[in-house]
């Protein structure tokens, strides 16, 4: 692409012109915007960057180990991984509202990193993968001209109070910009093309309290539900798609025994942004193939269901 590939070297360059020989921290989240700042970055100065990548253990199947072998062993990135679930499991333990879950993962996000950025002596920048569409909107997702509906930034003051210049090389793009810059970059495909997913994981596709169990069974759900649509050719398709574990068990039978066990909402929504959506018409077919899957392979779930809400008036994630 001629234009991507005339944008990366413009953006290299102002790189350079900014940060000079200064030293540069990076957050990485899993996702795709914070990945592409990181390699667009690192190609500006090489080893004056370095990323750090907070693991708060609500990642999806295999999420982390992709982000650490994409930075160690594709680009050779300098990557420091901090492995804290058990410090986000325990902060969230005895908690249930939607809210203070968020809060509780923002801060412990930015104090886990704080204390890596101190432990490697510091830095002069801090990069993020703020997009376009964050700079114009610092309001909430969802929120309303006066509401706040979810509280969302998960790094929110992380800049000023750690006292760093910021680094923003994406601010001018949107979502397809930014997949098209990481493809010019050599991201692989199925790490460009993936769906966003929020900054405080899977706590909150586990509405209540989250725990480990829960935490393993949701992960293990969403993977084959995710390996379906991708069989499908759905993927590219569907703007969004996970499954959430719900609070409530119900009765099942299994061979000649009763079963009492959690019940797994399937979502998958169609949408521009994500300021609203409309649930994917699935074939009931796909529906029914996913559902037997889903309750054959993964122990804890009996019953699954699909969630036909449209945004609004529901939300794309249930909490
Ligand atoms: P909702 O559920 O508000 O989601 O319709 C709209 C989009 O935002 C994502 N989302 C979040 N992203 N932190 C994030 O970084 C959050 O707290 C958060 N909550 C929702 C959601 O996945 C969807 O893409």
């Amino acid at each position: 692409d001629w234009s991507m590939a005339a944008y990366r070297e413009e953006a290299v360059a102002r790189i350079r012109a900014q940060v000079g020989d200064g030293r540069v921290i990076c957050g990485l989240s899993g996702g795709v915007d914070s990945a592409v700042a990181a390699v667009l970055i690192h190609e500006a100065i090489g080893d004056q960057l370095t990323c750090v990548f907070v693991d708060h253990g609500l990642m999806r199947q295999n999420e982390a180990e992709e982000v650490v072998s994409l930075f160690r062993g594709h680009y050779n990135i300098p990557l420091v991984h901090v492995d804290a679930g058990d410090t986000f499991l325990s902060a969230l333990a005895g908690t249930d509202d939607p809210e203070v879950k968020r809060k509780t993962i923002g801060r412990l996000f930015v104090e886990v990193f704080e204390q890596e950025a101190k432990r490697i002596g510091g830095a002069d920048y801090l990069a993020q993968g703020t997009l376009y569409p964050d700079v114009i909107e610092s309001v909430s997702f969802t929120g309303g001209p006066s509401v706040t509906i979810k509280s969302h930034h998960n790094v929110g003051g992380l800049p000023e109070r750690m006292n760093m210049k910021l680094v923003e090389p994406l601010r001018e793009l949107f979502k397809d910009e930014v997949r098209a810059l990481g493809r010019e970059l050599g991201l692989p495909e199925a790490f460009v093309g993936r769906h966003p997913f929020p900054g405080p994981g899977l706590a909150i596709r586990c509405p209540g309290e989250v725990t480990r169990d829960k935490l393993d069974i949701l992960r293990k759900a969403d993977a084959i539900y995710l390996d379906e649509i991708r069989k499908a050719g759905l993927y590219d398709v569907i703007w969004q798609a996970f499954a959430v574990l719900l609070p409530v068990k119900t009765v099942g039978v299994m061979g000649d025994g009763r079963t009492y066990e959690y019940v797994l909402a399937l979502r998958a929504v169609t949408s521009v942004d994500g300021m609203t959506a409309d649930f994917y018409p699935y074939d009931m077919n796909f529906l029914g193939r996913a559902a037997t899957r889903i309750i054959n392979e993964v122990r804890g779930v009996n019953r699954v269901v699909y969630d036909v809400t449209s945004k609004p008036p529901g939300t794309i994630e249930w909490e």
